[in-house]
């Protein structure tokens, strides 16, 4: 793994003039020759830069993705009040932060391929690696809660998520508990509750959805050991509401995994505040969901690059909301 942006030592080439970080091997052997006439030696390029190709560990990933201290960026709430394109806040409006108090911050993680698929064969693990898996990893490691979309949770099989001692120091320190909740967005319910993210979490399952979902569904729901949180006056759960329900029970720091129909409603709602993007070096061709769906915005919107990683090809980017 190695820092692409913010530009660091990391970024610099070594195939091209040797590298800042020591450069060794005086004299003209063969591949050093070659790679003079500019062919890339990898192995070469390792061996005189290990900063670059060696694996994060969880720390480190876990700092260069730290969410932002209360105070500092925008914000879901911010963009409510301030650009407007998020529908007014309605009955159920979390209070104004007070001061050191966060704001919610709605942080989305995705994985695409080059051609914009967010999935192949109907699921995104094909697209992915284990650089993206740890970083998915350590995502979830600092969020408070992570929401899903119901489809996702039957494509994938969902499961509760783990507490990592590998985070359990840093979570403690953050106020939170040893594993983020999961929330599952869906209207309709039909799920299958006799699964462990229902019946065995650390911390109870979340149902978000709306006031006309059904009753029995609802209670079958609860019987489970989820806790479902209404927020949405119809059978849907409006976006924006839900992170303010989500901010009311305490959970600010809000990672979503999708899927794509999700996401598209963040995004259309105007709170999203952050993309991870995990942009992944192949093209699958085909009608695969991109990972943002539904209706077009009128204006695009426009997101600032805060970061840039690179392991074996696959690009790690962070961007946020100017
Ligand atoms: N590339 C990636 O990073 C990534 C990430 C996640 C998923 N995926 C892929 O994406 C696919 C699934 O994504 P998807 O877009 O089809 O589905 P999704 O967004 O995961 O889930 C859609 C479902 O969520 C519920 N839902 C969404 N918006 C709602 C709202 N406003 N109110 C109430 N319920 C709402 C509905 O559930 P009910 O039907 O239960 O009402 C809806 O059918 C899978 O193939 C998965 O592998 C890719």
């Amino acid at each position: 793994m190695r820092r692409l942006f913010p530009v660091t030592d990391q970024t610099v080439p070594t195939h091209s003039g040797g590298s800042p970080l020591g450069a060794r091997g005086e004299g003209g052997d063969a591949a050093q020759d070659r790679e003079r006439d500019g062919e890339r030696n990898p192995e070469r390029d390792r061996e005189r830069n290990p900063e670059r190709d060696r694996e994060w560990s969880l720390d480190e990933l876990a700092d260069a993705y730290a969410y932002p201290e209360p105070g500092s960026g925008s914000s879901s709430s911010s963009s409510e009040s301030g650009r407007g394109t998020a529908p007014e806040p309605g009955p159920g409006t979390a209070s104004e932060p007070g001061p050191g108090e966060r704001r919610p911050w709605l942080r989305a993680n995705m994985v695409s391929t080059l051609d914009g698929a967010a999935q192949h064969e109907g699921r995104s693990q094909p697209i992915s690696t284990a650089a993206d898996m740890r970083i998915f990893g350590t995502l979830r490691g600092l969020a408070d809660v992570v929401v899903v979309g119901a489809e996702t949770v039957r494509l994938e099989g969902y499961r509760p998520a783990r507490a990592r001692a590998e985070f359990a120091r840093r979570r403690e320190a953050a106020g939170q508990g040893p594993a983020p909740a999961v929330a599952v967005v869906t209207a309709g319910l039909d799920l299958d509750f006799s699964l462990p993210l229902f019946t065995s979490p650390l911390v109870p399952t979340l149902i978000l959805t709306g006031a006309a979902a059904a009753p029995d569904k609802v209670a079958a729901a609860e019987r489970a050991g989820a806790r479902v949180v209404i927020a949405g006056d119809g059978m849907g759960v409006d976006p924006a509401r839900a992170v303010r329900a989500l901010a009311d029970l305490g959970h600010t720091r809000l990672l979503t995994e999708g899927g794509p129909r999700l996401l598209g409603q963040f995004v259309a709602a105007g709170v999203l505040d952050e993309l991870c993007l995990t942009v992944s070096p192949m093209l699958t061709v085909g009608d695969a969901q991109r990972i943002a769906g539904g209706p077009s915005l009128a204006v695009p919107q426009r997101f600032a690059l805060a970061s840039l990683l690179e392991e074996e090809g696959f690009l790690f980017g962070r961007y946020r909301r100017p």
